[in-house]
């Protein structure tokens, strides 16, 4: 394909477009007889099971999608990101996050640089820190050992570490681990976000974590100077040198900022934002709360994701076989959201993250070569955990709108319950829903079936379920910091394959932009009004007549 030329003028895109038609005449009831089929839709690698058997694809859909795979040049595109190569045109930017949980003697190069040896220095730096820390040897400025930690940052630098730090608060070893510490998030530069993180903490006892990788974002900058106002109005100035520590790229604008450069730690600019959680954004924090050991297992969990990538075929490759099935759904079924749908309260933030990590990367308008692209990519990622999604919007995808489905499972529970008397666990009545789910959204009910069940005429429409709606089971052996790395690293290959597909830049966000420097006007409008009194003005009518009724309201 030449490289300007849209996937869609290619012949495999084509042939999909002619065969969806036959497989929308076959319903997923007569897709699942067949158990070769079944078979060869289970793929599995260490320790995990993906059956996407309940996909609207049979094995020639197959087939076919891995013959666009192809004319995608999608195997070219992903050797491209572990060479490092600025596949991030617009930025002129390696894309390397799997740097970030490579093994100490692997070499990874950007820009002629093997970058490995930065990692583990940036790694270690982060062991021995939170070592110190942890153990009160590093205290605050009053002496008391720092037993909470704020994180302040927004986007990427805030629901990966957010989504593992769910994981990991109730999973044995990392629970043992973060004893008698508490860590918490400020994102929100709404003031409520302030004062819901800051309650119940004291300055002397806690560390702030201020995460940005460019250090300029407008809602961080402000939650960190409010942090430091807090800090500083309570045990002085001076205290920040012990109470506030950084993470960023843009080290200069950190010492500038009041914070100890030997306290600041680094990454790069060829880790997106949204993929940076591997990176110090996540390993310092959730380091402080668990301890580097855990984290490394978590980093370990990703790298094996990272390796089966890369050097997997892709009939067996989990994160490619998901990137295809996303492009079917959205592309050629016309399916243009997904629901991620864990059953594990642990992963209660897995789909926020997925959120970013998906619609921030591939929801764009034009091609990576610039040019308005003739079909939609990107799809609209929203989830809850199971069963709590059952009891609020699956009345929807069962009966209303078509919107395939990742159920994600876990083997083991992190906190088994037996109670007396009862002959299923706790884990068990949950994973009986996670079982049962898929089969009713793939077989739905028929008028035949509520006839034999004598169920009146009038209500035979509303009770029946047309079912050929698709979904996909993956299965975790548990939900160890290993685990969680694996399921982080198959979601963002994930969607690096949808977008070398789509053959759109899935790692820039220029779309964030314009929002932003709107954002800016008004601010200028506010301070201008608030401090000379000036009336509105250069905004449309709708925004002047708002900002004026604001500006009239109480302050505050
Ligand atoms: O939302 C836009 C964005 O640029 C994200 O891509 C990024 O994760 C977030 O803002 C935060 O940026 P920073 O880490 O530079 O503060």
């Amino acid at each position: 394909m030449a490289s300007s030329a849209f996937i869609c003028d290619t012949e495999p895109w084509k042939d999909l477009k002619s065969h969806v038609e036959n497989i929308k005449k076959t319903h997923l009831r007569e897709l699942m007889k067949d158990v070769e089929r079944c078979k060869s839709m289970i793929v599995e690698n260490d320790g995990l099971v993906l059956d996407y058997s309940r996909q609207c694809a049979s094995q020639d859909t197959m087939e076919k999608l891995f013959k666009l795979a192809e004319a995608a040049r999608l195997k070219e595109k992903i050797d491209k990101m572990y060479n490092g190569e600025h596949i991030n045109s617009t930025e002129d930017r390696s894309v390397l996050h799997v740097a970030l949980r490579a093994a100490k003697d692997a070499t990874i190069y950007s820009d002629g640089k093997n970058v490995v040896p930065d990692v583990w220095h940036v790694l270690d730096k982060i062991k021995a820190f939170t070592e110190k820390v942890r153990s009160g040897s590093w205290v605050g400025a009053t002496g008391k050992a720092l037993k909470d930690v704020v994180a302040v940052g927004i986007g990427g630098s805030f629901l990966g570490p957010l989504f593992v730090h769910a994981a990991l608060q109730t999973e044995p070893e990392a629970a043992k681990c973060a004893e008698g510490r508490r860590l918490r998030f400020l994102a929100n530069v709404d003031p409520i976000d302030v004062a819901r993180n800051i309650t119940g903490l004291s300055p002397e006892t806690t560390l702030v974590v201020v995460v940005s990788k460019t250090f300029t974002t407008a809602e961080t900058m402000l939650n960190a100077r409010t942090l430091r106002e807090w800090i500083s109005a309570a045990i002085g100035p001076q205290a920040i040198a012990k109470h506030m520590v950084a993470v960023s790229t843009n080290l200069t604008l950190v010492e500038k900022f009041g914070i100890d450069p030997a306290n600041a730690f680094a990454f790069w600019d060829w880790v997106g934002g949204r993929y940076s959680v591997c990176s110090a954004v996540g390993v310092l924090p959730l380091s402080l709360q668990y301890g580097f050991s855990v984290i490394e297992k978590f980093l370990n969990g990703a790298s094996s994701i990272d390796k089966h990538f890369h050097s997997t075929p892709f009939e067996k490759n989990i994160p490619v076989l998901l990137g295809l099935l996303s492009v079917w759904n959205v592309s050629f079924l016309g399916y243009p959201a997904r629901a991620i749908l864990p059953y594990s309260q642990a992963l209660e933030k897995f789909a926020p993250h997925i959120q970013q990590v998906s619609m921030e990367s591939n929801g764009k308008g034009v091609s990576i070569d610039g040019l308005l692209l003739p079909f939609e990519a990107g799809e609209i990622d929203f989830g809850e955990p199971g069963t709590n999604g059952q009891h609020s919007f699956y009345q929807l995808i069962h009966q209303g709108r078509v919107i395939p489905c990742d159920f994600i499972g876990v083997m083991k529970t992190q906190q088994p319950v037996y109670l007396k008397g009862e002959t299923v666990s706790n884990h068990d009545e949950l994973m009986s829903n996670f079982f049962a789910q898929p089969d009713a959204l793939a077989y739905g009910k028929t008028p035949e079936q509520l006839l034999g069940e004598n169920v009146a005429n009038h209500l035979i429409p509303h009770k029946t379920f047309s079912g050929n709606r698709p979904s996909l089971s993956l299965l975790l052996p548990s939900l160890n910091a290993y685990n969680v790395g694996q399921l982080l690293a198959i979601y963002e290959h994930r969607v690096a394959v949808e977008g070398f597909v789509w053959g759109i830049n899935s790692f820039d966000q220029w779309g964030v932009e314009l929002g932003k420097s709107l954002a800016s006007q008004v601010r200028k409008q506010l301070n201008l009004s608030r401090t000379k009194g000036e009336s509105v003005e250069g905004f449309n009518f709708s925004t002047t007549n708002l900002l004026t009724r604001y500006l009239e309201a109480e302050s505050g």
